[in-house]
């Protein structure tokens, strides 16, 4: 048979009736075990798809791993920021605080934790308390006491919790937080969320009991519930509550989100409010001491700094009362300033109207002002912590020698990120060396005592 008859013989076999029904079959199951093993076209290119993503999500955290535990500056515009506009705010906000409670080590590949040791120049003493620096966490950002020793190993030389108010209360309606990317603001409406008194008291109870609790100065920010017909009482419950956990204390009188309660700086309610509160801080203060006083972080202090923490939206005559008052009840320390319910002509961000209190960067003069302001209306006998849109060791320096013993900060943290507070300091110790001071101290108000320099300075 040649060639062509082979080929011919071949394909009549094949025509071939029971041939083809049996390659029929054949195929047919090949098809079917094809399809159940190998997904079809639309999966198989999703599947790629998919490892692909994985490989560039991975290599996109990996990068921005490093660039926040090295403060590589490039990493904040090109990876952070693109990562913060995907994520709701205040859910960012409760991922950083559930991830500054979480173990050192976590903390430490995350980049969390500064590792450099304290200087001498940046050590602030006041009340009898030790400031290893004066760099400390606003209140607002560890609203319920779950991130202390998260946030004292950030480098923080303090922290500040709060407000709590005395039962647990949801604050407003969200959407309550709005990040101003283009103005490097905030505009938080929360309300006092907080979780109240007594849960934060059973936490500080276990951090006391912990032997793991980094060392640091703890301040405690009282609020009041927004139906509660007495202020005076529940900062009288506040005080009684946590004030043995705290080194110092803030009466909370200048939020703009808990309607009626920046009515409470007027010269006669807060005359009567501050020095009924501090009588009621005397005797919290006295039965600690005399009941249990290895328990009370103040019970070594002659008594527990209380604090009041006021508006940057003051007029010049709200001012001069205030200061007045401050004097004559005898205050331990001022807080300048909560945010602001002004909004500058220079914002840009679409989020600008949005109600609430504004702060970052469009606060810091407005605060730093009234720092200067309260510093010269005192003549400076209340010690000042000074707060309001420092982002880096200028600004917080601007605060210093404008009167501000300590100074603290939070929204910067937002567009900064963690390694910004030892950023902060080395620029603060740069500053006061170049202004020929040996420490912080002597810079501290410097701005009254004419040109900045130590002939100038009397501590
Ligand atoms: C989201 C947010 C929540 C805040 N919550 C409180 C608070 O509960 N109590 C308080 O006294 N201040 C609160 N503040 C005000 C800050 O403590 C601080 O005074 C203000 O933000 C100015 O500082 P900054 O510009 O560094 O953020 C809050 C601020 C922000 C941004």
């Amino acid at each position: 048979m040649n060639r062509g008859g082979l080929f011919h013989f071949s394909k009549r076999i094949l025509r071939s009736s029971h041939l083809r029904r049996s390659w029929l079959r054949f195929s047919r199951f090949q098809s079917s075990a094809r399809s159940k093993n190998k997904p079809p076209k639309k999966r198989r290119f999703w599947t790629k798809y998919r490892v692909i993503g994985s490989v560039i999500g991975g290599v996109y955290c990996g990068l921005l791993l490093f660039g926040v535990r090295n403060d590589i500056p490039l990493s904040r515009f090109l990876l952070v920021r693109p990562m913060m506009s995907l994520i709701d705010p205040e859910t960012a906000h409760r991922w950083a605080v559930q991830l500054s409670s979480q173990s050192l080590t976590i903390r430490s590949l995350f980049g969390l934790v500064d590792k450099s040791a304290p200087v001498d120049i940046l050590e602030v003493k006041l009340w009898g308390l030790t400031f290893d620096n004066p760099i400390g966490l606003a209140a607002g950002f560890d609203k319920h006491g779950e991130a202390i020793d998260g946030m004292l190993d950030m480098g923080f030389g303090f922290v500040e919790i709060g407000s709590i108010t005395p039962e647990p209360q949801e604050g407003n309606p969200k959407p309550r937080l709005f990040r101003l990317m283009e103005d490097r603001a905030i505009i938080n409406r929360y309300g006092f969320n907080s979780e109240g008194h007594d849960v934060v008291a059973n936490r500080l109870q276990e951090r006391e009991n912990s032997l793991q609790r980094a060392i640091g100065v703890i301040g405690i920010n009282l609020g009041k519930n927004k139906t509660s017909p007495s202020a005076l009482e529940d900062y009288s419950k506040g005080i009684q509550k946590l004030g043995p956990f705290a080194h110092y204390l803030v009466i909370n009188v200048s939020s703009p989100n808990t309607p009626g309660l920046r009515k409470l700086q007027g010269r006669d309610q807060l005359k009567k409010l501050l020095s009924e509160l501090i009588v009621v801080r005397d005797e919290m203060h006295k039965e600690m001491q005399s009941k249990s006083p290895i328990k009370c972080a103040s019970c070594i202090l002659p008594k527990c700094p209380l604090l009041v923490k006021i508006s940057p939206d003051l007029s010049q005559d709200d001012r001069i009362e205030i200061a007045e008052v401050l004097k004559e009840v005898k205050i331990d320390g001022i807080i300048i300033s909560n945010t602001t319910i002004s909004r500058p002509k220079s914002l840009k961000s679409s989020f600008k109207s949005e109600g609430g209190g504004l702060s970052g960067g469009p606060l810091a003069q407005m605060s730093t002002e009234l720092i200067r302001d309260m510093y010269r209306l005192t003549n400076g006998e209340i010690p000042i912590i000074g707060v309001g849109g420092i982002k880096d060791g200028a600004d917080a320096y601007e605060k210093i020698t404008a009167g501000a013993s300590l100074v603290q900060l939070y929204s910067s943290l937002v567009f900064y990120g963690p390694a910004l507070v030892a950023r902060i300091k080395r620029q603060l110790t740069d500053h006061v060396l170049a202004d020929g001071f040996d420490n912080i101290r002597e810079a501290i108000g410097a701005d009254h005592r004419g040109a900045p320099g130590p002939e100038n300075a009397d501590g």
